[in-house]
């Protein structure tokens, strides 16, 4: 086991550390931005239904149903579909209108969930047509899908993922650029210019993991914290949501992930000195927003470590602790922003004495309802 872990001292830590590979590996002989080059071998004959879609639902759970809802918002954007991001569990369970010829994207690192097998297999039964994104070749759900695109992040052991989903991010991104260029949602230029930012991930990953020291010390001054909210906005309130889902998996300390909008409506009434607030708040359209969310934290005494994008003055002069990320393009700002957000929840878990690898009551694979 110590030479599967390649001299981490955890499966997790491996992983996380494995990402500028793991995405540089999905979207190796894919993309070529040089040459505009983009091609996913698994969609081919279905390829057009997926341009053609009136609307695309995303099914998934857990940290998959994340990597959805930052796709809800790629899609959107570049390929003017409307996209419903499920529950798969809510879905299947709720009589859903599904029509012939809906597209649904099944989205699971495993492959083998029960919720999202069985999620696909009752929108197959009404005519829908299926793409999966995987990333265990083979499994269950790429082989109920139509079609698809695998991730390649290579065997994920940590339960709780973390290269997985930068890699359903880069499939995912791939797949709505490519059906963006070929619809012509976006210009030729924005294209692109989205090719070279995306091919310059995982030196931004790179980059990001450098911030493990930084991380180590922030993580040791909230190792008691009993509470923690994550707040973002845009591309990055998905983004709240997988830190926060990470922190509770492997430390057990309780944690929320909000849009950073909706906290009027109910955190900020949580807020004190005791409350640890995780702002994501790179450079982006929704900056001078986060900014004034920012600052009603710091109003109300709570203790703010905020992401930021390198080169940031404004936030570090209003926030207790700044982690500096590189720039990237708002819609891929994910991929960068989530690496200090898992290390923090691997540095706490550590610091509590949690077994980060095997979590209490949680499965890599949840294969029952
Ligand atoms: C379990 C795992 C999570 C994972 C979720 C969905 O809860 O612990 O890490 O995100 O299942 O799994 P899938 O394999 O479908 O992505």
């Amino acid at each position: 086991e110590a030479i599967e872990k390649g001299g981490y001292e955890h499966f997790m830590l491996k992983e996380i550390f494995e990402q500028p590979k793991s995405i540089a590996d999905c979207m190796r002989g894919r993309l070529n931005a040089s040459t505009g080059h983009l091609v996913l071998g698994g969609i081919r004959e279905y390829a057009n239904k997926l341009e053609g879609a009136e609307r695309i639902i995303m099914i998934a759970c857990g940290t998959s149903w994340h990597a959805a809802l930052v796709a809800e918002y790629i899609f959107e954007e570049l390929c003017r579909i409307p996209v419903e991001v499920e529950y798969a569990s809510e879905f299947r369970y709720r009589n859903p209108v599904i029509n012939e010829g809906d597209v649904v994207v099944a989205i699971s690192q495993s492959g083998e969930t029960a919720d999202t097998l069985a999620a696909m297999e009752l929108a197959k039964s009404k005519g829908a047509i299926i793409f999966g994104v995987c990333n265990v070749v083979g499994s269950s759900i790429a082989r109920v899908s139509h079609e698809g695109a695998y991730t390649h992040a290579g065997p994920e052991i940590g339960v709780a993922s973390t290269k997985a989903f930068t890699a359903q991010l880069t499939v995912l991104t791939m797949i709505a650029l490519r059906v963006a260029h070929r619809k012509g949602s976006i210009t030729e230029r924005k294209y692109h210019e989205l090719l070279v930012e995306l091919e310059q991930i995982p030196s931004k990953v790179e980059e990001s993991l450098k911030l493990n020291d930084k991380v180590v010390e922030i993580s040791d001054i909230f190792k008691e914290a009993r509470n923690f909210l994550y707040l973002g906005r845009g591309y990055n309130f998905p983004v709240a949501l997988e830190g926060a889902l990470k922190l509770k998996e492997i430390s057990y300390i309780h944690a929320e992930g909000y849009p950073a909008a909706e906290m009027k409506h109910g955190p900020i009434a949580l807020i004190d000195e005791e409350m640890p607030v995780v702002f994501i708040a790179t450079r982006d359209s929704s900056y001078d927003k986060i900014v004034s969310n920012i600052q009603e934290v710091k109003a109300r005494k709570g203790r703010v470590i905020a992401i930021v994008t390198k080169g940031d003055v404004l936030i570090p002069k209003m926030a207790d602790f700044v982690i500096e990320v590189p720039a990237a393009h708002e819609a891929l700002m994910p991929m960068v922003a989530v690496i200090p957000l898992q290390l923090l929840s691997y540095h706490i878990a550590v610091m509590r004495g949690c077994n980060v690898d095997q979590p209490r009551n949680l499965a890599k694979s949840v294969t029952v309802e």
